[in-house]
């Protein structure tokens, strides 16, 4: 699989501030914690994050479950050695892996997870490729095994595609349109997860983020 991929904040030379533009600009410190509240890891569970960036979530979700086995993934070296460093200023052992989120059955073999999470990451993914990530996302958990899923979804009002459009017009129409048109779901279910609902709608500075949840 070839590794093209949107880098973070859209273009790779703003990476090393995307903890910053995140926490400014989609509300993080309501987000972040009720998505991490959702999932409720466990210890014993095993949870992967696809897409997982500078690592926020992974780190939030071991945190929360020390015992718990929390893997990491994502295609862009730049976004995963910021991780390390933050999980190893927290003495958390997190898994990384460098890989296409389409791809991670390569990495992580035989494992599969009990809860399988991503966040922001479809929304700069073409549709072909937000379709290929789910799919593996599928086929690495476990049957009966959850998936959440935290991103911007159907934008329902005037003024939240009025403000999503800066990330449309930072992370390229093509990727973030199905997203704001509500294509997730239905993109979720055929990837063959069940039960797929939007539990949570938050509106930030760049539109609306949605929780999906569905089980494998
Ligand atoms: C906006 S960041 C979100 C990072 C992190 N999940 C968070 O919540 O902060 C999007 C991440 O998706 C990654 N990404 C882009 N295309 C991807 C793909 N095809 N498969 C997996 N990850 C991808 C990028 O490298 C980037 O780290």
């Amino acid at each position: 699989m070839t590794n093209n991929f949107v880098p973070a904040l859209g273009n790779p030379k703003l990476t090393r501030f995307y903890d910053l533009a995140i926490a400014l600009m989609t509300r993080e410190r309501k987000w972040r914690p009720e998505f991490v509240h959702l999932i409720d890891p466990q210890d014993g569970e095993v949870l992967i994050d696809v897409g997982s960036g500078t690592g926020s979530l992974a780190i939030a979700l071991k945190s929360q479950a020390p015992n718990s086995r929390v893997i990491g993934v994502d295609p862009d070296p730049v976004v995963l050695e910021l991780a390390r460093g933050k999980a190893k200023a927290r003495n958390q052992s997190i898994e990384w892996f460098e890989e296409m989120g389409g791809a991670i059955s390569s990495v992580l073999g035989p494992i599969r997870a009990d809860k399988i999470v991503s966040s922001l990451v479809l929304h700069q993914c073409l549709p072909d490729m937000k379709l290929r990530i789910l799919g593996a996302m599928h086929k690495a958990s476990k049957p009966g095994g959850q998936l959440f899923l935290a991103d911007y979804g159907l934008q329902r009002t005037a003024l939240m595609r009025l403000l999503f459009r800066q990330v449309q017009n930072l992370d390229g129409w093509e990727c973030t349109t199905p997203n704001a048109k509500g294509e997730l779901p239905s993109m979720i279910a055929s990837a063959g997860f069940r039960n797929v609902r939007e539990v949570r709608v938050i509106q930030t500075l760049t539109g609306s983020i949605s929780f999906f949840h569905a089980i494998a």
